[in-house]
């Protein structure tokens, strides 16, 4: 694992940002794996700013996200589907028909299957950019998820819906839970960016990378990876 610490977390997204657009210049056809949350959302603004300025596109990119909330159509304004549009999709050049994000509105065992379909046919993963849970998950995959995990249907932790509840509003109904890409399926991208800001995550941050490889931190798994970038400020980092 290479791990950079930045001064605030505006830089740890420029630099992430620029992992990914390095890789979109060397390689156009690329398939990134996308990761929704608060953490995000700067790299993609980033990005966005370097597709307007002519400096980056996405014209050939194909794109995996890790997860959606079952119950979810993709236009529920909480919908996955509906952050990445809104965050990325629609102010880039992306091919609407190469973006998947999992279905939340079908059964959840045949959008998991058509997911790893999907996978199998347009992969692997080149990049796959990872946010972390306060709990350590990856995607959704909540502590004690199988290391040999693939895309399927997961129940979220009582942490994590205190996390995420803060996206919902009033009268909101919050899914509980949510179709994710599991560990073996996240591990078999060719690299692995992982952002982590804020002192929220410092104790899942030394967990994955100092800690013993265990379900219960599912990205301690990210150690056996043989190539992992993580990217962090120095509140994520003060327990390393
Ligand atoms: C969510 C998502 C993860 C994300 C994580 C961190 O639960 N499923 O993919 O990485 O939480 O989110 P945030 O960046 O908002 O802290």
């Amino acid at each position: 694992m290479r791990v950079r610490v930045h001064e605030d977390p505006a830089a740890a997204a420029a630099e992430a940002a620029e992992v990914l657009a390095r890789r979109l210049a060397d390689r156009p056809e690329a398939v990134l794996g996308l990761a929704t949350g608060g953490t995000m959302e700067p790299l993609y603004e980033d990005l966005i700013g370097r597709y307007k300025r002519g400096d980056l596109s996405f014209a050939k990119a194909t794109t995996f996200n890790l997860d959606e909330y079952v119950g979810l159509a993709p236009d529920h304004p909480q919908s996955y589907r509906r952050y990445m549009e809104e965050h990325l999709f629609r102010h880039v050049d992306i091919d609407p028909a190469r973006t998947h994000v999992p279905r939340g509105d079908l059964p959840p065992e045949e959008a998991a299957e058509a997911y790893e379909t999907d996978l199998a046919r347009l992969g692997p993963v080149d990049v796959q950019l990872l946010g972390l849970g306060r709990n350590g998950h990856i995607g959704f995959n909540e502590p004690t998820s199988s290391l040999a995990s693939r895309t399927r249907e997961k129940a979220l932790t009582a942490s994590t819906l205190r996390a995420n509840s803060r996206f919902f509003g009033e009268g909101e109904t919050q899914p509980t839970t949510a179709i994710t890409m599991g560990i073996a399926t996240i591990m078999e991208a060719r690299h692995i960016l992982v952002l982590a800001v804020g002192a929220k995550k410092a104790e899942a941050v030394v967990n994955m990378i100092e800690g013993p490889v265990a379900a219960m931190c599912p990205a301690s798994i990210l150690q056996h990876h043989p190539s992992v970038m993580v990217i962090l400020d120095t509140e994520a980092a003060c327990l390393l």
